[in-house]
């Protein structure tokens, strides 16, 4: 329910009655209703339509959760900037804004064409097809060594043993973090998934400074690792600076994380609840990409920010610079327009073309790499474990927000003998 506070928050140029929607990214009231996030986003379209939308929660802000319009966006970084150069240029757009000291850098996630370009190109290279496909081996140890932890054990929460471990492994392998600093990692990345803007500047503090440490020891001895590569890239005629490096740590650190857990954890639920197409994946691995691919349309999670940079007529509102902009990607993969029957889950369905990845000039730099994750974690999951259904007594606890999060996932299966 929005607070008095906030019905009273308007844009800045009046629109109908029926482009303000009561919609709080961050507790929406049919999130509770359903006890499900994306049949929220859902009926949020069935109810009030798929368009762009004004809503006066957290600050007062646009939305978008047409697919055809998403798109259009995502492409248009002229008007729909990443960069909240009112608080600090290169600081990062945020809903709610960020008081006082805002968001730090996040180069290039943070910054408009043609500079954005200038920082995407390093990321490019390291997270190309090739290199990521190198990594397949000891992305599978990995895999292997996680699942036959928890297969005789009969249960297991699923985030704690692999849905976490897994990918910040990957990562802090690739950038040459040692691996005794799990825990601690994980820690950073809860912290920075909270709506509390004291533990996300807490944990940012803290990974620059781990990462600072890091940066400065390869420095003087490099390594072949992905600090080293940066650390040796061209930033049009220039090495990156101290401030750069942990501008692209940073970033990493939050685009490359809880994406990819939250990615593996919807997925996840949705096979505990479908032992038949567990069954299926047993029997043909062969299926696994189209049930990646399944996954990232249905299960959607980044909803990232933009600030208007002009006012600006379009999809039939008219925006005023300065004001900011949710792109609802899981909501548009929802889309009846362009994708029949969305909220059914098919891995047979012929076109899967999401936007979970977004589109445009910051597509995802790290796609390659999350989907080697996916498939090998899946083929191994697929060839060790049997089948697995949800504890009755404990559901998932969801939570809402920019990014849709499972927090818990408790599982029961028979156990497999060691
Ligand atoms: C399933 C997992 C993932 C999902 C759903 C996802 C989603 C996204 C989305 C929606 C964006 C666009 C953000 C925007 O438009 O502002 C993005 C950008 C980005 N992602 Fe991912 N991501 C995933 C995994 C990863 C991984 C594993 C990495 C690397 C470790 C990564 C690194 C990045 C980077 C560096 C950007 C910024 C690109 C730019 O602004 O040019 N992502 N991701």
């Amino acid at each position: 329910m929005a607070t008095q506070a906030e019905t009273n928050i308007r844009p800045a140029v009046p629109v109908a009655p029926d482009r303000i929607v009561d919609y709080d990214v961050f507790g929406d009231k049919r999130f509770y209703e359903e006890g499900d996030l994306h049949k929220g986003l859902f009926r949020l379209g069935e109810e009030d339509g798929r368009g762009i939308f004004w809503t006066p929660h957290n600050g007062g802000h646009w939305l978008i959760n047409d697919h055809e319009l998403l798109f259009q966006a995502a492409r248009n970084t002229e008007i729909f900037s990443s960069n909240n150069r009112e608080s600090q240029d290169g600081a990062m757009v945020m809903i709610p804004p960020m008081a006082d000291h805002g968001e730090p850098r996040f180069a290039p996630q943070s910054l408009d064409p043609p500079e954005h370009g200038t920082y995407r190109l390093p990321l490019v290279k390291a997270f190309a097809p090739k290199r990521i496909l190198e990594m397949e081996g000891w992305v599978r140890e990995l895999a292997v060594k996680l699942i036959d932890e928890l297969a005789p054990k009969g249960r297991g929460e699923f985030l704690a043993a692999v849905g976490e471990p897994m990918p910040v492994t990957v990562f802090m392998r690739m950038m040459g973090m040692p691996l005794d600093r799990l825990a601690e990692f994980r820690s950073w990345m809860h912290a920075i998934a909270s709506d509390s803007q004291e533990r996300r500047s807490g944990a940012f503090a803290n990974i620059a400074q781990a990462m600072g440490e890091l940066i400065e020891a390869r420095k003087a001895d490099p390594q072949d690792d992905l600090i080293s590569d940066l650390l040796a890239s061209d930033l049009d005629g220039r090495k990156p600076s101290m401030v750069d490096m942990q501008s692209y740590c940073l970033l990493l650190f939050t685009a490359g994380l809880d994406t990819l857990v939250n990615t593996f954890t919807f997925g996840m639920y949705h096979l505990a609840r479908h032992p038949e197409l567990q069954e299926r994946l047993q029997a043909d691995r062969c299926l696994i990409p189209e049930l990646m691919e399944e996954i990232l349309r249905r299960y959607g999670v980044a909803m990232p920010p933009r600030v208007v940079t002009r006012d600006y007529e379009f999809g039939g509102v008219n925006l005023t610079k300065g004001e900011l902009i949710m792109l609802m990607l899981p909501a548009g993969n929802l889309d009846g327009k362009a994708f029949a029957d969305p909220m059914t889950f098919d891995i047979d369905r012929e076109d899967k073309t999401h936007i979970t990845f977004n589109s445009g000039p910051h597509r995802c730099v790290g796609s390659h790499l999350a989907r080697l994750e996916l498939r090998v974690f899946f083929e191994e999951w697929f060839a060790r474990m049997p089948v697995v259904r949800p504890d009755p007594d404990q559901l998932p606890t969801y939570r809402p927000g920019l990014n849709l999060t499972i927090a818990e996932l408790p599982l029961l299966w028979e156990p497999v003998a060691g």
